[in-house]
């Protein structure tokens, strides 16, 4: 039987891709819908300003809102937030001590002593620092969409090689700023050079991500340094990378391109069956035409060239499906796999 799960902040940017890839879920169904006090109690078809490609899945239409003033007892077990920082910082954990499993995209709790910031293709044993919560549910979050995209194509080089010293330079999608984030005339042909918090989020997360868990956390370690630009893009973010490796090119791109992690052995719904797509064509990875490889689940590398020992790619990955709601969906799967939920 299926487990029931209730999505919070669900007539969002990530809370609609929550409920499409949740349409026919094999290990999940969707039997609660949460927004703001002002969207409760109506229709969720009549009240998301829906921006997907793909329609409202038939099974959500008619769903009808709930807020936490209305119903603050939820029924589910299992929920997929994807709530503003500000009410994620006192509700999930509320949620986590009343016995709730909390896949959480926001960046409230990725600090946390025993909270993992969780991929699994790169670090699946920071699962079992749930257990040392000391609550009756637990939280996982998954990574800020730009770190996500970054340390897959990581992950797959320091498996092998030595690495240090990191640059970075992202171009990120509007999408990545919410459904209301933006207005048109600031980004419209236009490039923010600015993106509040997001540098040091990259910085601290990516270490965490990378390091390992022992009863603790231990940062890996590695100079990393990030600049972050908004672009006129509708989803997609893509980065500009460089580092320093031990390692002669052609090792440099079987590491990538064979890479696979935990979610592919597993065969999890969501697993992409490539984690990582590998381009030759100087021209890819381009939003509009590689967002969507591996269902928006793999993320896309391109223009890999050494010099010396300096690396440079670049990297394009979904913000709202690997970055966000897929990457919640991915760890939800390898919890429920792991007789967690
Ligand atoms: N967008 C991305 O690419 C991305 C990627 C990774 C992580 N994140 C994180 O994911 C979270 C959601 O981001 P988003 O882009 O989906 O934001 P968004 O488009 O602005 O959606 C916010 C959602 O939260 C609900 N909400 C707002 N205030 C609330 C309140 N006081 N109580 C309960 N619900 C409330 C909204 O409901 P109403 O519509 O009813 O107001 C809406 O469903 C954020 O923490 C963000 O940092 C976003």
């Amino acid at each position: 039987m299926k487990k029931k799960v209730a999505i919070m902040g669900a007539t969002g940017m990530v809370g609609q891709r929550f409920v499409s890839l949740l349409e026919n879920h094999p290990f999940f169904e969707v039997t609660s819908l949460y927004g703001s006090s002002k969207s409760k109690g109506k229709k969720y078809g009549d009240v998301v300003q829906w921006v997907l490609e793909k329609d409202i899945p038939q099974y959500a239409k008619d769903m009808v809102v709930k807020s936490f003033e209305e119903s603050p007892e939820v029924e589910e077990s299992i929920v997929f937030s994807a709530l503003p920082s500000d009410v994620a910082d006192t509700l999930e954990v509320e949620l986590a001590k009343s016995g709730h499993f909390v896949f959480s995209n926001t960046s409230s709790h990725r600090y946390d002593r025993f909270i993992p910031i969780l991929i699994p293709e790169v670090n699946p044993d920071h699962i079992e620092a749930v257990k040392y919560q000391g609550t009756k549910g637990f939280i996982i979050t998954n990574a800020n969409c730009s770190t996500t995209g970054l340390v897959i194509p990581l992950k797959a080089l320091t498996e092998r090689f030595k690495i240090s010293n990191l640059f970075v330079v992202t171009m990120q999608a509007i999408s990545g700023a919410g459904i209301h984030g933006l207005y048109a005339l600031d980004i419209h042909g236009n490039i923010l050079p600015y993106i509040a918090n997001e540098e040091e989020k990259i910085e601290r997360e990516t270490k965490k991500i990378l390091g390992t868990f022992d009863g603790e956390f231990k940062d890996f370690e590695l100079e990393i340094f990030a600049r972050t630009n908004r672009v006129p893009v509708r989803e997609g973010h893509t980065e500009v990378v460089f580092l320093e490796v031990e390692a002669y090119l052609p090792e440099i791109i079987s590491a990538l391109k064979e890479f696979k992690g935990v979610p592919q052995e597993l065969k999890l719904p969501t697993a992409p069956e490539k984690p990582i797509v590998v381009f030759e064509d100087p021209l890819r990875p381009q939003p509009v035409l590689d967002v969507n490889k591996g269902n928006g689940m793999s993320v896309s590398v391109g223009r890999i060239k050494l010099k010396g020992s300096t690396l440079t790619f670049t990297v394009l990955s979904h913000n709202t499906i690997r970055g966000a709601a897929g990457g919640s969906v991915l760890n939800a799967e390898l919890a429920y796999v792991k007789g967690l939920i």
